[in-house]
């Protein structure tokens, strides 16, 4: 396993291009299945999970090719196994957003249940109760659920919970129906109305993504798109972190501004500049940050996905913070760690206590999921001395090399290939 070691004390200073959305990217990939000819994905993030799902794609029986651009041919899939096995959807839960698709094209898949995860449980109720109101057969049996469906119908369906994946699966499902679909209670992610936006270069009829409902006119076929996945707002978010808690000044370019609302405001809050620029967003470190307060909303709130790179925030300012995250409930991993390095984090429930500013002082700390990591590269950037986080294979699930996309910024870090778990 390999691990990164940070030099901590630089200022971040220069320019870095965001690259493209991982949970844009996932779905997306997934949708390629809806047709029955080539889709063409550019700016695709070089990552783990993107890798993942390719590799879950070319076993249902696409030819997959590329990487930066992916080209996905579904041809082969009527003759492929229509299943998504335990190995695949253990590494990466996002595998169940084959499900709708599979059952709107080909009339059936069996999909192994996810289990619960490092951060929550992370039930998929919602995604099958959408795709049984839409007309499912769904049998449920050792560890893997089957579904069926001759065709699809449009139906009224209210989510019980926001859940992006889960509107993500019954909008595929809904986009090949018969008949108008109504969903209630839907996610309105920039993940969400991207899928809709290539859904509907597909030749679907979606209206109304964004918002917390969605009209989707059940179309015969779909085909094969050529379409460039939109920058990721949390890679964006994270480094944004990572130049206002550094006194830094980066500037983001094609940070996807419009999505980035609540995390702007936050920083503004806590006393870094945040400027729109033409080329992109620029983020200035104050001296001295001030405390905020935050709650993890669905979108438009602030996200679950910076919630743990943000704690790093609270953590060097000059007060108490109160986080509360409620959308998972096991999020934050990231706090014992962080105390190790010195951080003052108290816990109760939902709700983390952070009182700054805290001396962080470098040490051996272990990654424990994706934001989680983010955490400690953000908490090793301004630690004194040297921190070094091990088992970084959860890093690079969504962010590609970030040793090589900080270090010209002036972040001194190295990676140590195959060197610490
Ligand atoms: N939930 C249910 N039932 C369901 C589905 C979800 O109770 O059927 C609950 C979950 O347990 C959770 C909440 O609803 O408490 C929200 O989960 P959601 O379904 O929205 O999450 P997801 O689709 O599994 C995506 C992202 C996550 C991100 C969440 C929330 C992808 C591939 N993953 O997960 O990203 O945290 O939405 O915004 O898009 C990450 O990138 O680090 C990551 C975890």
């Amino acid at each position: 396993m390999d691990k990164i070691v940070i030099h901590g004390g630089q200022r971040l200073r220069g320019e870095i291009r965001i690259l493209g959305a991982k949970n844009a990217a996932l779905p997306i990939q997934c949708a390629a299945l809806l047709t029955a000819s080539p889709t063409t994905l550019r700016h695709v993030p070089r990552l783990s999970d993107v890798k993942t799902m390719s590799e879950l794609l070319a076993g249902l029986g696409c030819a997959v090719e590329g990487d930066r651009t992916l080209v996905i041919d579904p041809a082969g899939v009527a003759a492929g196994p229509l299943e998504a096995p335990y190995e695949l959807v253990k590494t990466m839960r996002a595998s169940v957003t084959v499900m709708g698709p599979l059952l709107a094209a080909y009339g059936r898949c069996r999909v192994s249940l996810p289990g619960g995860c490092a951060i929550g449980a992370r039930p998929i109720d919602q995604h099958l109760r959408g795709l049984e109101a839409l007309g499912a057969k769904i049998k449920l049996a050792h560890g893997y659920v089957d579904l069926k469906a001759k065709r699809l119908k449009g139906a009224v369906f209210t989510f019980d919970v926001v859940t992006v994946g889960g509107t993500q699966n019954v909008m595929m499902a809904a986009a090949l129906a018969k008949g108008t679909t109504r969903l209630e209670n839907v996610a309105r992610e920039p993940e969400v109305q991207e899928l809709a936006v290539v859904l509907n270069k597909m030749g679907a009829k979606i209206h109304g993504a964004g918002t917390s409902a969605m009209e989707i006119e059940g179309v015969d076929t779909l085909h094969g798109i050529d379409h460039a996945i939109l920058p990721d707002r949390i890679e964006a978010g994270t480094f944004m972190v990572a130049a206002a808690i550094s006194q830094g000044d980066v500037l983001l370019e094609h940070a996807p501004v419009d999505h980035l609302h609540a995390v702007i405001a936050k920083l503004e809050e806590a006393g870094a500049r945040c400027l729109v620029e033409p080329r992109g967003l620029r983020v200035i470190g104050p001296e001295a940050l001030k405390p905020i307060d935050i709650v993890t909303r669905p979108h438009p709130g602030f996200p679950t996905d910076m919630q743990a790179q943000i704690m790093v925030l609270a953590a060097m300012a000059d007060g108490a913070s109160v986080i509360r995250e409620t959308i998972f409930e096991n999020r934050f991993m990231h706090v014992p760690e962080l105390v190790r390095l010195g951080a003052n984090i108290v816990v109760s429930g939902n709700t983390a206590v952070v009182r700054g500013p805290a001396t962080l002082s470098g040490t051996i700390v272990m990654a424990t999921d994706l934001r989680a990591s983010a955490s400690l590269v953000l908490a090793g950037l301004v630690a004194e001395g040297t921190t070094e986080v091990r088992r970084v294979y959860h890093i690079d699930r969504g962010y590609e090399t970030i040793e090589d996309r900080l270090r010209p910024l002036g972040a001194r870090m190295t990676r140590y290939h195959g060197a610490g778990g």
